[in-house]
């Protein structure tokens, strides 16, 4: 069996090669992964939200929430860089001040990116959730939990923003359906998510 490099061990590398570019790929499945969580899945990760570069989450209509470095090494350890689906809950942080509406602190299906964001040439590895849920405003420093679940794709560069978004959209999809079976939509009530 050829051995899939690591997160961690990609972002060691002295030399990264380019990642592909996205060109009129085949129609992408629709749905991904077996009947239940294979392994490493599930991965919980948690930490407070930290501020993203902002050159984009929000310009491409996809907010997202980025971990902290150091939560990273459960998925980087275990799992490549890519895009990931799962469920997220934000949680308020003792002393942080306390803006959300208490609809918001439920747990809400994710997708995320995990790498280098090829489209922008990231220098650092970073994990970035968007939660499919429209939060009122933004909430840094709160907590981020998220248990993730399956791999949907490998990260790409794009000849524009609308093909990023365009793939974008499709993840969402993707997700969606392949949460929708019961060993997936059974972890939204994980143990790590905390309880109304
Ligand atoms: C589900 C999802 C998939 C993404 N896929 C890619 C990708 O394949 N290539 C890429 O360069 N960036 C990808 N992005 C990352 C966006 O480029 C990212 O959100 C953008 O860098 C904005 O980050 P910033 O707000 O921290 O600047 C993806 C983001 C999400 C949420």
């Amino acid at each position: 069996m050829t051995h899939t490099q690591t997160a961690q061990e990609t972002a060691d590398l002295e030399h990264r090669p380019e990642a592909p570019v996205a060109t009129g790929r085949a129609p992408r499945p629709d749905i991904v992964g077996g009947d239940v969580p294979e392994p490493p899945f599930p991965i919980r990760l948690q930490g407070p939200v930290q501020h993203g570069f902002k050159r984009g989450s929000k310009d491409l209509g996809f907010p997202t929430a980025n971990l902290p470095d150091n939560a990273l090494e459960p998925i980087t350890s275990s799992a490549q860089t890519g895009i990931y689906f799962g469920y997220a809950q934000i949680a308020p942080r003792a002393g942080e001040s306390n803006t959300l509406r208490d609809e918001d602190y439920k747990v809400f299906p994710m997708v995320m990116s995990l790498g280098f964001n090829p489209y922008y040439q990231n220098k650092t590895l970073t994990a970035e959730v968007h939660i499919l849920h429209d939060y009122p405003c933004d909430f840094y420093g709160h907590d981020i939990r998220t248990i993730v679940l399956g791999y949907i794709r490998p990260e790409l560069n794009y000849i524009s923003r609308e093909a990023l978004i365009e793939d974008i959209r499709t993840d969402i999809r993707v997700g969606l359906k392949s949460l929708d079976r019961p060993a997936y939509s059974a972890l939204a009530n994980d143990d790590l998510f905390l309880k109304a």
